[in-house]
């Protein structure tokens, strides 16, 4: 257990001037009462580690809210085995001064076992936009993610939470299991926040060695090239290709470079559809991940 931490049996801690909650119940409970009083709440759900992405999702969270909650918590179910869960950042109480400059109301930092009980048997799958790219490179990721919004979201019972658009597909398997769920709090995709040099802001730049960091702008370099050959009509096939030979130049081990349907994932784009170029690449031990949309082309004539 993290020392800075308050533990689940005793009240909310202040901690770098924000109110730290780990119990779900008492969570729960703060966020019910705000609303009681007319309050309306945001939440950024988060696995900390927080960089200029996550400030402007609490930024915008408080642009449209009295009250925001910002969750840290690195859930260890949408980590594969061989993935990076022991070596995650975990700067806590940083995160905690960050989120109490911004204007956080309340931390939540739950235990695991808090949201994952012993003996847990239950978990949300979600299929259709989660099954392709991330899906199939990383199985049962997005069940974990669904799993832990989930729960986040009964123990944040929020009006609206915020989510980044680095993490498209993470976006759409969201919303699909909010729908599905008929889950009652509104989800915004905001916009992705860039290095002055284009990199999206990833808690996982962290990992990228100089070398490693200068070519990792190729990932936007490839995004850039396919939003310019999909506004001069170029086909699917010629975009990817274009795609994947910039990050190849770059020395980028590639996982995907697609243009698909933006809301469904699929390779088929019916025409006058917007688009989305997705890309997901290895540059030494760190895997980082990208997207642009493309906007809906004219329907060709006739
Ligand atoms: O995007 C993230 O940081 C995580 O996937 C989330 C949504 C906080 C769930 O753990």
């Amino acid at each position: 257990m993290n020392p800075a931490k308050p533990s689940t049996g005793t009240a909310a801690a202040a901690i770098s001037g924000v109110v730290v909650e780990r119990d779900p119940a008492r969570m729960r409970a703060a966020v019910l009462a705000a609303q009681r009083g007319g309050r309306r709440v945001g939440f950024v759900p988060t696995m900390g580690a927080l960089h200029a992405g996550h400030g402007s999702l609490v930024a915008q969270a408080l642009a449209r809210c009295d009250d925001v909650v910002a969750s840290v918590f690195v859930n260890p179910s949408q980590f594969g085995p061989t993935e990076d869960f022991s070596r995650y950042p975990r700067p806590f109480a940083a995160d905690c001064a960050l989120l109490a400059s911004q204007g956080v109301r309340w931390v939540f930092a739950p235990e695991t076992e808090s949201l994952y009980p012993a003996g847990h048997a239950t978990a949300v799958v979600v299929t259709g936009p989660a099954e392709p790219f991330e899906g199939m490179l990383r199985p049962g990721h997005f069940s974990g993610v669904a799993t832990v919004v989930c729960r986040l979201f009964l123990a944040v019972p929020a009006d609206v939470a915020l989510f980044g658009a680095k993490d498209w597909q993470q976006t759409l398997v969201v919303r699909r299991m909010v729908r599905d769920l008929g889950l009652p709090i509104e989800i915004e995709v905001c916009p992705t926040v860039r290095e002055s040099d284009g990199l999206a802001l990833s808690s996982r730049n962290a990992y990228l060695s100089p070398a490693d960091r200068q070519r990792a702008v190729a990932l936007h370099e490839s995004l850039c090239q396919a939003a310019a050959l999909w506004g001069a009509g170029q086909d699917v096939t010629a975009i990817e290709a274009a795609m994947r030979h910039i990050l190849e130049q770059r020395g980028v081990s590639i996982d995907y470079a697609a243009v698909v349907d933006r809301d469904t994932l699929a390779t088929q784009i019916p025409p006058g559809s917007p688009a989305v170029a997705l890309v997901a690449g290895r540059l030494g031990t760190t895997r980082l991940i990208d997207n642009q949309e493309l906007p809906p082309r004219p329907r060709p004539p006739g």
